[in-house]
């Protein structure tokens, strides 16, 4: 069987997934009973479709000579949106481009699209979740197509996976949790005597820096994902306004020299409890203690601690995170889909 995927964005995610196939393609074929095929990819530049496969490697190579993956054979400058996604004839719409919220274009009208061409849709980027959580889900309802996006809420961090299977009837209640790896990385960096932009630096060069890494530090990314989670997980629909937030610029070199003193590290942590009419959120600086789970995090390291009535904490933890990793997440999504739809039997 072959999965016919479109993805839009070809930064670090794009190339990471490009990257998975060409290493482990034939792996998860045989492993898993599918075969994942790119039939198209666009970026700014413009699009490459072949509705009978890409190359990975011939995407990659263009990339890094032509800054678009246009520059293929068969690349088309200019061509995107709706046409793009009619050419490729895929099955599934993979969304890695960059994201905002404001209009969250380009992924909110790529989802579209996908939906009324009656494509399954995975989406890295969050804008579209962010803006439009129960619209993208009742048009998905309505065209009986799927929406998965494990990869815009702290990826690769196992957080609707665990919460949607593993949790079941013990009652969550909330959940405190490290989501944004750059504030982190940044905060790691300072309290080790570097700068402010050496730390961004380093995130940027890992691949785990949003395109615009204000966004990051100024706890939008992380409000953002508190946002999709309040709807994925408390099914309550909030919007940014609704999320208290606090980015990390405050924070100071020597705030942090002092926490570390007494075994601490300032971290930004996302919270959020269920209440009676909702959920209660917020995002900003906490001091930790380096013993504790979330407090112990180092550079893009991530984590969350489910609050549960029966269970009490639930944790998880991740140590990488990045282009590759994200990918990760965008090929579990597309297997989960595939059992989920009933197109592959060995999973
Ligand atoms: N990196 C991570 O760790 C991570 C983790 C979770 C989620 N995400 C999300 O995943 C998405 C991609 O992240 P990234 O790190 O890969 O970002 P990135 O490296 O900045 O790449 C963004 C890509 O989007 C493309 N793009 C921008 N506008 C477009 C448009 N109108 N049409 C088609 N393509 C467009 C860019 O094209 P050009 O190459 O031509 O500039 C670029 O290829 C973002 O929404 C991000 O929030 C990232």
């Amino acid at each position: 069987l072959n999965i016919r995927l479109a993805l839009t964005g070809f930064g670090s995610v794009g190339k990471g997934f490009a990257e998975l196939l060409q290493q482990f393609g034939e792996q998860y074929e045989r492993e898993y009973g599918a075969r994942l095929v790119l039939t198209g990819v666009a970026d700014r530049g413009g699009a490459v479709v072949n509705p009978e496969g890409l190359d990975p490697t011939v995407l990659l190579e263009a990339k890094q000579r032509y800054l678009t993956v246009s520059g293929a054979h068969l690349g088309e400058p200019g061509l995107e949106g709706r046409e793009f996604l009619q050419k490729t004839q895929a099955n599934v719409l993979l969304e890695a481009a960059s994201t905002n919220f404001e209009d969250a274009e380009p992924g909110w009208g790529y989802a579209r699209e996908a939906l009324g061409l009656g494509m399954d849709v995975v989406l890295a980027s969050k804008g579209s979740l962010v803006l439009h959580y129960q619209e993208l889900m009742e048009m998905a309802r309505k065209q009986d197509a799927r929406v998965l996006f494990s990869g815009a809420v702290g990826a690769p961090l196992p957080i609707l996976e665990l919460a949607d299977r593993a949790l079941i009837g013990a009652g969550l209640q909330g959940f405190e949790a490290i989501l944004n790896g750059t504030s982190n990385q940044v905060l790691e960096a300072m309290s080790e005597g570097s700068t402010y932009e050496e730390g961004v630096t380093i995130a940027q060069e890992i691949g785990v820096a949003e395109t615009d890494p204000t966004l990051d530090v100024d706890g939008w990314d992380a409000a953002a994902k508190a946002v999709i989670l309040a709807n994925a997980l408390f099914g309550v629909h909030v919007g940014l306004q609704d999320v208290a937030r606090e980015g990390i610029r405050e924070v100071t070199a020597s705030e942090l020299k002092e926490a570390a003193r007494d075994g601490s590290r300032i971290k930004l942590i996302v919270r959020m409890s269920k209440t009676a009419g909702g959920v209660q959120a917020s995002v900003g600086p906490e001091k930790r203690s380096q013993l504790d789970v979330l407090g112990r995090l180092r550079g893009i390291e991530l984590g969350i601690v489910f609050k549960t009535k029966l269970l009490g904490d639930v944790t998880s933890t991740i140590q990488d995170a990045g282009g590759v990793p994200t990918a990760l997440t965008v090929v579990r999504d597309v297997f989960n889909l595939a059992r989920d739809r009933g197109w592959v039997s060995q999973l």
